[in-house]
């Protein structure tokens, strides 16, 4: 066949790179409504849900249990499935009707009604309820912090530059596990040298990840995954309960917890039961709210590319975000890995949460080149910076993030080395050279770091934990190290844990370690002129970014 120039041009696009299916309901490859996804129904009798979604309580699995028992408003509910479901998704974009008005209804639906009311609402319709119904009044952002080598003073100093570019949470993991302590309290220190009231974890396996939050390494936890279908709980020997357990784990000892779940997980898993992603991602976030988790980070997450590839699959993703402030949880929106070669369609993909704002609208941008990303290829990364800022200022949009400049992002970056340097010395842990606190404090990448011991540092770091050093011990370290400041403001963030204000939904804090919650900072949206504005302060220094041209300079 003689080629058409203009399609052999196309086809050399970066979107033909790109993976694409036809829907393909047996396996799962579906955004939203699978012949297989059940009908909404409920049947209560005697304060119990003997019926749900046209399934009898006898043939329940253990998440149809859990969720008649533990994540639907019982009371509410013959009420709330008898309303038409085109009302409720008025309800949604009507500004004349409240988010707390909404909530009684939809803390009382099925999982099928959920997907029911959700895929009555087109885009630009569900980011206006994302904009009415996420938590937090105050749009926030998170980063993932990692790279290749684990290089401790390399993980402080980018937290510090992240802090001062905005991040109020900050995420890391390890290339190497037994690295994991010396990751988390890395960014721990380099967090606060940044901005008092840094929130920061360590994606880990859950009873490590537990282990560094009990003994104050970390400030939260993210990563306790939930699943739609029984068969994928029950291949990683989990149940609902399990997770919920879990939760109260940490909810105990005074540390911020949202669990993890995303369309596509099953479908990847093997077990989707022919049904659609969204319909089991709303199973995933009721499990959530029944479990008593004060929020999720959902959006697909890791398994992005699964709903990317089908039709409908980037609004499902919306649809998913949005059933979560629907239940009233913090919704730390994903937008973290990479799905596609397409700059057009990564930056589509994350407007869906950028204009409307999430509690989180990353939640996991990428503070290093993408090459040090330890949690797979980045939707954002460390080189997009100017980008995400330009289109705050373009769109007058808070997405988390401010201009910096540059001799402000050195002068942070070489008090972090310093800090942990500090705290490595106090510690008795492999001396951090000068050497090396300088190249943290010019670095891109690992690439521009000096290689460490790894046999040495591996030892270490696992002597931490055998030596049972503890937060305090590091805020210890940083008082004898001559960084009392930011030892008082670790402290300060210990001293939360017994105070326990930021288990409140949505929970960050400001450089005063005040909590911002859905309590206190509640979500007012109801139109225009109510609900958070970019102005004030935070609006000139969005305006402010470096290379624009200045009148007065001229
Ligand atoms: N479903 C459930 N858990 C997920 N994670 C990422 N994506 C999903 C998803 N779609 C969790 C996993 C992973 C971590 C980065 O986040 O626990 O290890
Ligand atoms: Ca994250």
């Amino acid at each position: 066949m003689k080629r058409s120039k203009r399609f052999e041009i196309l086809e050399n696009r970066p979107v033909h790179n790109d993976g694409f299916v036809k829907e393909w309901p047996e396996v799962g490859l579906i955004a939203i409504g699978s012949p297989s996804d059940p009908i909404p129904s409920i049947k209560v009798e005697n304060g119990k849900i003997v019926e749900m979604d046209g399934k009898k309580r006898e043939d329940f699995d253990f998440i149809d249990s859990f969720l008649a028992n533990h994540a639907i408003n019982i009371e509410n509910a013959e009420k709330a499935m008898a309303m038409d479901s085109l009302s409720i998704a008025r309800m949604l974009t009507d500004i004349n009707v409240s988010r707390d008005e909404i909530i009684k209804i939809t803390t009382a639906l099925t999982p099928a009604k959920l997907v029911e009311v959700v895929d009555k609402l087109n885009v630009v319709e569900m980011m206006m309820a994302v904009q009415k119904m996420r938590a937090r009044r105050t749009p926030s952002n998170q980063c993932h912090v990692t790279n290749l080598r684990d290089n401790p003073v390399q993980i402080a100093a980018d937290a510090a530059e992240s802090a001062l570019r905005g991040f109020d949470e900050m995420e890391t993991t390890v290339g190497i596990v037994r690295y994991a302590p010396f990751n988390a309290l890395s960014l721990l220190v380099g967090g606060q040298v940044g901005r008092p009231g840094i929130l920061t974890q360590c994606s880990l396996e859950e009873a490590t990840e537990l282990k560094l939050g009990m003994l104050g390494y970390t400030a939260y936890a993210e990563t306790i995954s939930v699943y739609g279908t029984e068969d994928v709980f029950v291949d990683g020997d989990d149940t609902p309960y399990s997770k919920a357990f879990l939760a109260s784990a940490y909810a105990s000892r005074g540390l911020k917890m949202r669990f993890t779940s995303g369309t596509g997980s099953e479908v990847q898993m093997g077990y989707a039961e022919g049904k659609s992603m969204l319909y089991l991602e709303a199973r995933c976030i009721m499990i959530t709210k029944g479990a008593g988790s004060q929020g999720l980070q959902n959006g697909s997450v890791s398994c992005i590319g699964v709903p990317a590839a089908v039709p409908g699959g980037i609004r499902a993703v919306l649809g998913e975000n949005l059933i979560t402030t629907m239940l009233d949880l913090e919704v730390a929106s994903s937008n973290d890995q990479t799905f596609t070669h397409s700059d057009i369609r990564r930056t589509a993909r994350t407007m869906m949460q950028f204009l409307p704002g999430t509690d989180f609208i990353c939640s996991g941008y990428s503070c290093t080149p993408n090459y040090d990303n330890m949690f797979a290829g980045s939707n954002w990364d460390a080189e997009d910076y100017d980008d995400w800022v330009i289109m705050e200022r373009d769109l007058k949009i808070d997405a988390g993030l401010v201009p910096v400049k540059e001799e402000d992002v050195v002068a942070i970056r070489n008090k972090a080395a310093k800090a942990i340097q500090a705290v490595f010395r106090e510690l008795g842990l492999p001396a951090i050279t000068d050497e090396e606190v300088e190249a943290a404090t010019y670095a891109h990448g690992s690439k521009d770091m000096p290689a460490r011991n790894v046999v040495e540092d591996l030892k270490a770091a696992q002597e931490l934990l055998t030596r049972g050093v503890t937060g305090l011990d590091i805020v210890k370290a940083l008082h004898k190290g001559g960084f009392q400041e930011i030892s008082e403001r670790l402290l300060n963030l210990l001293k939360q844990r017994i105070v326990g204000d930021y288990l409140h939904a949505s929970a960050i804090f400001d450089e005063n370690y005040n909590v911002i919650s859905a309590v206190n900072d509640i979500n007012d949206y109801m139109g225009p002129g109510t609900g958070y504005r970019l102005e004030g302060e935070k609006w000139e220094k969005i305006k402010n970014i470096t290379n624009a041209l200045d009148p007065d300079k001229m």
